[in-house]
């Protein structure tokens, strides 16, 4: 058996993608290590949508020179690939940078590697290889996915048309593609019947799936959940990243009417700006945003709302981040990620005036995280000693624990509950830490058999 080892940045698309890359080597003989240092091929699967994560690369991607240079001292051969976004995005660059470099793939061909990898040990030809065929690449996949935890996710869209300004996905990612709904269904089934008991539907834009359905016709993402909700085993579903654009009425509903449907709405709104919000490109506006939430929340009372924030976008005055500030206490998101405004090449933003001094951006980032937290606790700390349904997930940290999910995709840690894993069980919170829940199993049965 040869080794690999693949280290994944980034969004859960990559996530997916690295799982994927790993089922699709398995018959070449590559079994998955967990460190870089005992690998014959190590896969870095890149992100490139801030400057540190690119940088990252090129740092990781130096140490691993030195792995291979240990190795060829060893007579061994190391190769290295990188995959992802950074690898889209810089192409043979990358080569040029880190000689070391083997094999460039990108997101929508790394179905290829296989081709290119043996084309590798006979030659040792570094490769580029960078095209968008995106169905060619799903249809490639192995049927089989090798899922080994009770919660998947399950790629159902890809690539963005929406351009917002700061942002590089539509260049990485390629152009919306969604897959047809009998492949989707398929994939969803073979995991059920491996354990997977919890499914998130991705995609850069998932909102905007349009997937051919059973019928030839077109269905959207409403359809597809309510259609994957009939798989008896499969007991919860979420979907992630939408764009506030996409919510459409009977994706709300399913909110209210579908109880697979977790209580749970990652929903990026990046500015409380309109100024901004028009220069981002984004196609929604403050009003429409907030009337979007409470229409969710009418849907479905207990959703806990999640949020992506950039501050420091070109021409950020403070009044346009007062005006985010304002939006969050409107909110109060459960919680929500903020990020500086990170300038990428090629993009408007890059180009526009204005743009923000990064000690500012750093003053505004800390006081927006300092209020989401505040928020965040405040929902977290509503859930003391009420009983929640936990999806056990792995192990804990401490002998006999194991950690899950609550419907609110908080983790939730329960001593005793180890034999547990892989199955849905209530549990009564007792504590409410920072960043997670403890709680105990309530099931009389459970208490008995310890
Ligand atoms: N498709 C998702 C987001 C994808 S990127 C959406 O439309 O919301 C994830 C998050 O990274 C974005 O929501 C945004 O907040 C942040 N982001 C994207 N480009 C960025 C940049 N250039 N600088 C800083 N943050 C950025
Ligand atoms: Fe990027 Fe905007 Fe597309 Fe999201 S919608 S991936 S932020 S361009
Ligand atoms: Fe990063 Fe690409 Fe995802 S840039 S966030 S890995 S789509």
């Amino acid at each position: 058996m040869k080794k690999l080892y693949i280290a994944t940045y980034g969004c859960q698309m990559n996530v997916y993608d690295s799982g994927r890359i790993t089922d699709l080597l398995a018959p070449l003989g590559y079994a998955p290590t967990a460190s870089a240092e005992d690998a014959d091929l190590v896969i870095l699967n890149t992100c490139h949508i801030r400057e540190k994560a690119t940088e990252k690369v090129y740092s990781e991607l130096g140490k691993l020179k030195l792995v291979k240079d240990r190795g060829a001292r060893e007579g061994r051969s190391v190769f290295i690939g990188v995959a992802g976004c950074v690898a889209q995005a810089e192409g043979a660059e990358i080569l040029a940078r880190q000689p070391a470099v083997d094999i460039v793939v990108g997101p929508q061909s790394y179905h290829r590697l296989p081709v290119l990898i043996d084309r590798l040990l006979r030659s040792e030809e570094r490769t580029v290889e960078l095209d968008f065929p995106a169905q060619e690449k799903f249809d490639a996949l192995p049927q089989h996915r090798s899922a080994s935890a009770p919660a998947a996710f399950l790629t159902i869209q890809e690539g963005c048309d929406k351009f917002c300004t700061f942002c590089v996905v539509p260049y990485t990612r390629g152009t919306e593609f969604s897959r047809p709904v009998v492949k989707i269904e398929q994939e969803a089934r073979q995991l059920a019947s491996r354990g997977v008991r919890e499914l998130t539907l991705l995609g850069q834009n998932v909102n905007a799936y349009r997937g051919e359905g059973p019928d030839g016709k077109a269905w959207n993402l409403a359809r597809l959940i309510g259609r994957l909700a009939t798989i008896p085993s499969v007991e919860r579903l979420r979907y992630t990243t939408s764009h506030p654009r996409d919510m459409t009425a009977d994706l709300i509903a399913a909110h209210r009417d579908e109880t697979k449907l977790m209580p749970y709405l990652h929903l990026p709104v990046q500015s409380g700006s309109d100024r901004m919000l028009k220069a981002m490109n984004r196609g929604h506006n403050r009003d429409s945003y907030l009337r979007l939430v409470e229409e969710v929340r009418r849907a479905r009372t207990d959703l806990a709302l999640s949020s992506d924030f950039i501050v420091g976008f070109p021409g950020e005055t403070d009044a346009d981040f007062e005006a985010t500030l304002d939006l969050v206490k409107q909110v109060c998101f459960a919680q929500a990620f903020s990020f500086k405004y990170s300038a990428r090449p090629g993009t408007p933003a890059s180009g526009m005036e204005g743009q923000v001094p990064e000690n500012v951006k750093s003053e505004r980032l800390l006081i927006l995280q300092a209020l989401i937290t505040g928020h965040a606790r405040v929902f977290n700390a509503a859930m003391y000693d009420r009983v929640l349904p936990v999806l056990f997930d792995r192990k804990g940290r401490l002998p006999g624990q194991a950690a899950g999910r609550s419907p609110y995709l908080q983790p939730v840690h329960v001593d005793g509950a180890a034999p547990y894993i892989g199955e849905i069980h209530d549990v009564r919170i007792s504590k409410v830490l920072p960043n997670s829940l403890h709680g105990e199993l309530i099931k009389a049965e459970i208490g008995a058999a310890n």
